[in-house]
């Protein structure tokens, strides 16, 4: 098949690291990718102030799929107000881009709390507390209002719950749980609820349970085997994520897809981690995370074979080290290795 066309965006710490090292598994593997490389993150923005340019959104559309290692500036670095990269460009690729599904897959690693399971989190990624609404009165006066508002569509909540329907159909437990708080937020929660409960019809062999968020952090620790596809809105999904990461063995192993799937536009595949500046240029980053996005990255473009062969042979390098400290090289040649 003709070479995908691959916008990479290394961005901020160990962004760049854990990019190159995916994309030499991916050569390894036999894809020839037709990459270009875009300079965009932190450093970027204390350079010449671009955080995303209309022209770099444009350019960017044209391109099959994006891979994104990490956006963010270091902890206690004052010079960029908090949210100006997250929103302008992490968030805007994910609404820009029409991104509204971000599907995260774990796999229990050897010795961890989930050793042994395999669950996805299917998170709205378009809307939520995400989308911005509210804003600010009386800025910085004993009376200041500041108010931060949920959106939930119907539309919105239906294309993610319908994809998670979809996903957990195609499985073998077909089993589907809904993480929401449906006792408090109840304008919201009774949409999502609504929802699953309607395109449930569609799906009648796929078992369909509720919990509300915060028990879900509880059994998430205790039993997360319970869980196969968990659908929830972005909050939750975002905070979901990273309990679900430390479960199964670090979010150094957890990947995430941006997805569109409706293929109006690239989707974008980037590791649940974030820039992690405190290890950046250190060669110790575990790009474990990036490489598995990757394959996600390969699935969703068509190439299954190789997807198949990389994903099979990060899982069995990953189950064979888990736990002992290895530099990013040693991870990459390791996984390289097992592809030959
Ligand atoms: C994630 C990250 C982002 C999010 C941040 C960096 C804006 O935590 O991808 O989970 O909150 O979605
Ligand atoms: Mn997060």
């Amino acid at each position: 098949m003709a070479s995908s066309r691959i916008a990479v965006i290394g961005g901020d710490g160990i962004g760049p690291e854990v990019c190159d090292s995916a994309l030499e598994v991916i050569a390894a593997a036999g894809v020839e990718l037709d990459t270009t490389s875009f300079d965009l993150g932190a450093a970027r923005y204390l350079r010449d102030g671009e955080v995303l340019s209309d022209a770099t959104l444009a350019e960017l559309r044209s391109f099959d799929a994006i891979l994104l290692g990490a956006i963010g500036p270091a902890i206690g670095d004052t010079r960029i107000p908090g949210g100006t990269l997250e929103r302008g460009l992490l968030l805007k690729l994910r609404f820009d881009l029409d991104l509204f599904i971000n599907h995260r897959p774990f796999h229990g690693q050897p010795g961890s709390i989930a050793e042994g399971c395999d669950f996805i989190v299917v998170r709205e990624n378009t809307e939520g507390s995400y989308a911005g609404e509210g804003g600010v009165l009386r800025h910085d006066t004993p009376h200041e209002i500041a108010t931060q508002g949920s959106v939930n569509t119907r539309f919105g909540v239906e294309r993610c719950v319908r994809y998670a329907f979809e996903l957990a159909n195609s499985r073998d437990r077909k089993h589907l749980t809904l993480v929401h708080k449906t006792n408090v937020l109840t304008y919201s929660g009774s949409l999502w609820q609504r929802t699953v409960h309607e395109v449930a019809t569609e799906f009648e062999e796929v078992e369909v349970d509720y919990n509300h968020v915060d028990a879900a952090c509880i059994y998430m620790v205790e039993r997360p085997s319970r869980y196969d596809v968990i659908v929830t809105d972005n909050l939750f999904g975002d905070i979901l994520t990273d309990l679900a990461g430390a479960v199964a063995g670090g979010v150094g192993y957890a990947s995430s897809a941006n997805l569109n799937p409706a293929r109006t536009g690239p989707s974008m595949f980037e590791p649940v981690h974030g820039a992690a500046h405190d290890i950046e240029g250190k060669g110790i980053a575990n790009p474990t995370a990036t490489i598995s996005s990757a394959v996600l990255m390969l699935e969703f473009l068509g190439h299954t074979a190789a997807a198949a062969k990389i994903g099979q042979a990060v899982a069995a390098d990953s189950s064979e080290h888990a736990g002992t400290p290895r530099t990013t090289v040693e991870v990459t040649r390791a996984i390289i290795e097992r592809l030959v």
